[in-house]
């Protein structure tokens, strides 16, 4: 079926950029860290017959649609269902001591966000999950709103969501469950957030994209493993080894952007510090020194494209 197959469901951002910076060459081994819907990989290994990639990914579901999408290229892609957490873990298992290219594309796919039922988006009514790994024995969103206090969901919606009215959101939520009425459906808690933050006319977004976006970063705890993620990364990359990170909002664009730089060797400890604790070391040079982003054509074509920000670096030899 048509609609079943990974290239129709999920369009690589900033492919041509991500290529360039990553420069695959015959021999190499590409690491995609975040495999999705293999649109990046597929690309990859289309250039060079003699090109090794690892593909990981905590979607089961994603990995199984990017295995069809790439099962014409055989044995030079392999993919782990795995968190990018474990990338040791898996190039251990895989059998690779280092890498020459490493991608991470961050956030959700459109296989995940156009899912009418795993509860990514307010778009469809469906129960509130947002769990990338639906296989995990972890927290779904609305089991963090059912059991977690009042104060710690509005410090949520406020740091990953950047809303301005995350204590009133807050409040709401926790009043309905002590009505014995949990928030439970996407409908519920985008209905319930239009209420609370309505200012009598229409803004240019759903008053609940930003509450959606913190809490599918908490469901997934998403920001707190990214500076680790790209130190690993880095430590497993060969000297002269490219890494590529594509952020799709300020918040991870930041840990990014500072985690390349601490490797490039700045340090971000106050003046007074007798000693270095930020962990910056000179490993790295970086190869943007402002991100890249979509041009007018890509953002036309795809509109997830619109807040991607590419930032690579390169192993020093
Ligand atoms: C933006 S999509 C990648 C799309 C892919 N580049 C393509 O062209 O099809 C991000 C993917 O990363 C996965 N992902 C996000 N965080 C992850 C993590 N910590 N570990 C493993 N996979 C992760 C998501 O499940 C999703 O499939």
């Amino acid at each position: 079926m048509l609609i079943n197959k990974a290239e129709n469901i999920h369009k690589p951002v900033l492919l041509a950029e991500t290529l360039q910076m990553l420069d695959p060459q015959p021999g190499e081994v590409f690491v995609d860290a975040t495999l999705g819907l293999g649109g990046h990989t597929e690309a990859i290994l289309a250039i060079s017959g003699d090109i090794q990639a690892i593909g990981i990914d905590q979607d089961a579901r994603a990995i199984e649609l990017a295995e069809q999408r790439l099962a014409h290229f055989g044995n030079q892609f392999e993919a782990f269902h795995a968190n990018f957490s474990d990338i040791l873990l898996v190039l251990e298992k895989a059998g690779i001591e280092k890498a020459d290219c490493i991608l991470a594309d961050l956030g959700v796919s459109s296989l995940q966000f156009d899912s009418e039922t795993r509860g990514f988006s307010f778009r469809f009514d469906a129960p509130l999950d947002m769990r990338m790994d639906a296989d995990a024995d972890t927290e779904t969103a609305a089991e963090l709103l059912e059991t977690l206090s009042e104060f710690e969901i509005a410090r949520i919606i406020y740091e990953y969501g950047e809303e301005r009215f995350s204590r009133r959101i807050a409040r709401r939520i926790v009043e309905r469950r002590e009505r014995g009425e949990p928030v439970k459906t996407t409908g519920e808690l985008a209905k319930l957030v239009e209420k609370a933050i309505w200012r009598g006319k229409k803004d240019k977004i759903h008053p609940a994209t930003k509450t959606f976006q913190a809490l599918r970063i908490a469901v997934n705890d998403e920001l707190e493993i990214i500076e680790q993620f790209v130190r690993d990364s880095v430590k497993i990359l060969k000297a002269g080894g490219r890494m590529a990170v594509i952020t799709f909002h300020s918040l991870e664009d930041r840990i990014v952007k500072q985690t390349m730089q601490k490797l490039s060797g700045k340090c971000f400890c106050p003046p007074r510090m007798p000693v270095c604790v930020c962990r910056a070391s000179r490993e790295i040079e970086i190869l943007t020194r402002k991100p890249v982003t979509s041009g007018e054509e890509e953002t036309d074509n795809n509109p997830r494209a619109r807040s991607a920000k590419l930032r690579t670096c390169r192993k020093i030899d």
